[in-house]
């Protein structure tokens, strides 16, 4: 799974982006479709299945599980359940490389059966905390070992059984959440989970579609343990978070003009559209529906001019994974930017407080890091070499900055791309972005 074959991007300067784009599916509802199809009872269905190296993480752990699983096949995936008493012990650690998202979930799933698992990454994920999931959980009677420092592997005992918990998050993890959700499916009585603002409710709305019965107020949801979880039909939508670098590139290209197709627009997901339109982007949301139990829509988005702003820090955890991107429009805005109440982005796939940092300044720009966000001075970029430190939205956002730079921009590091976005280079290289892969150490 760990990617070691270093892989640069060289991206040309200039250009622009034009086109009807539809970006992979959603990487958080796919990771999902599996995990509940696995332990739903019957055959579930799965469209528009996101095949990157974090999903298929997901998809290969439930298969060391015992579970069939046909595909992925142009997005097809069918998950044959195993009902949630059914998951057999794998024959060694399962391995899911870069994703977190992997991690937390399955610690969830995984600490209330009777098999003691061992779960693993790759040197990032690694670094990655993981007592915000293994102290709630031990709170419900779960044994779950993290390494030295509260980082990974984590070493899950199999126990008499779990019961249920009222847990107020410190901060809004829909990661936390989802653990505790999931873990909840088995414990004695009820589990309820309070959040102290809204994170990304992808996991509440398959459980609902799975079947499951859900008691949802503002900031709490809740359910009991005991019930079962009817297979169904999954409709991926793409990914907003993979959206989110070509409204990025759109809006700092000079003549761009792109839609982007069938793009997830759950309320708690569309931080990123909200925070661009304050920096001024010109982006508007056509043919809005319903697919499966996600809300879709076309994304245009046309370029515009750029000015500083200060984001909200309520948009914070509506837009977590899009600060990458979000740093680099703000680079390109005229003007200040300040971003606060985002030091979760210190513990993502890298920290993307220092790492972003790091690159903008590599490119010329007056970026002052802050412990919780970034103050950013834009206007003009330069070209350069920009060290993604193996984070995929480091490298997307910063191949996007190339098409506003008054230079060629190199982006080392970025065969995690393949995490979350396959084919980045194919479909941004056809929209307009003079981007060539080079892999192989650098000559
Ligand atoms: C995710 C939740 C977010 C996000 C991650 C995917 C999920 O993490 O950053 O990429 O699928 O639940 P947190 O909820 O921990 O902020």
């Amino acid at each position: 799974m760990t990617v070691s074959s270093p892989i640069r991007f060289a991206v040309r300067h200039g250009g622009r982006l034009r086109g009807c784009l539809r970006v992979p599916g959603d990487k958080s509802i796919s990771h999902r479709s599996v995990m509940l199809g696995s332990v739903a009872e019957g055959v579930t269905r799965v469209e528009g299945f996101l095949e990157g190296e974090d999903s298929l993480a997901t998809l290969e752990a439930f298969r060391r599980m015992g579970v069939r699983i046909e595909g992925p096949d142009a997005g097809r995936v069918v998950v044959h359940g195993v009902g949630l008493h059914g998951l057999r012990p794998p024959d060694g650690p399962l391995d899911l490389g870069n994703s977190g998202t992997s991690m937390r979930l399955l610690a969830g799933l995984l600490a209330p059966q009777p098999f003691g698992v061992t779960l693993v990454g790759d040197t990032s994920l690694t670094r990655r905390p993981m007592r915000r999931v293994t102290e709630p959980l031990a709170a419900m009677g779960a044994r779950v070992e993290t390494g030295a420092g509260g980082t990974p592997p984590l070493v899950i005992h199999p126990v008499p059984g779990l019961r249920g918990i009222d847990y107020a998050m410190p901060v809004a993890s829909a990661q936390v959440k989802s653990c505790l959700l999931l873990a909840g499916l088995y414990a004695r009585g009820e589990t309820c989970v309070r959040e102290p603002a809204p994170s990304r409710d992808h996991t509440e709305r398959m459980l609902e579609g799975f079947g499951y019965r859900l008691r949802r107020s503002p900031g709490r949801v809740c359910l009991t343990g005991g019930g079962r979880l009817a297979a169904c039909e999954v409709q991926v939508p793409a990914d907003i978070s993979s959206a989110a670098f070509f409204l990025l590139g759109a809006s700092i290209a000079p003549g761009s003009d792109v839609v982007l197709e069938q793009v997830g627009m759950n309320p708690t997901r569309t931080g990123v559209i909200d925070a661009l339109r304050l920096l001024g982007a010109d982006i508007t949301v056509e043919n809005e529906r319903v697919a499966g139990h996600e809300p879709v829509a076309d994304l245009r988005v046309r370029s515009a001019r750029l000015r500083g702003a200060v984001i909200p820090p309520e948009l914070v955890p509506l837009a977590i994974d899009e600060f990458p991107a979000l740093f680099v429009a703000a680079a390109c805005a005229e003007g200040e930017t300040v971003v606060s109440g985002a030091a979760e982005l210190r513990v993502k796939e890298s920290d993307r407080i220092q790492v972003m940092a790091d690159g903008l300044q590599a490119l010329g720009v007056d970026a002052r890091p802050t412990p919780d966000g970034m103050v950013v001075r834009g206007g003009r970029i330069r070209g350069g070499r920009i060290d993604s430190r193996g984070d995929h939205r480091v490298a997307m956002a910063f191949a996007m900055a190339a098409l506003a730079a008054e230079g060629d921009v190199l982006v080392e590091d970025c065969a995690n791309v393949q995490t979350s976005f396959p084919g980045f280079p194919e479909l941004s290289g056809g929209a307009g972005l003079g981007i060539e892969v080079l892999t192989g150490e650098p000559g």
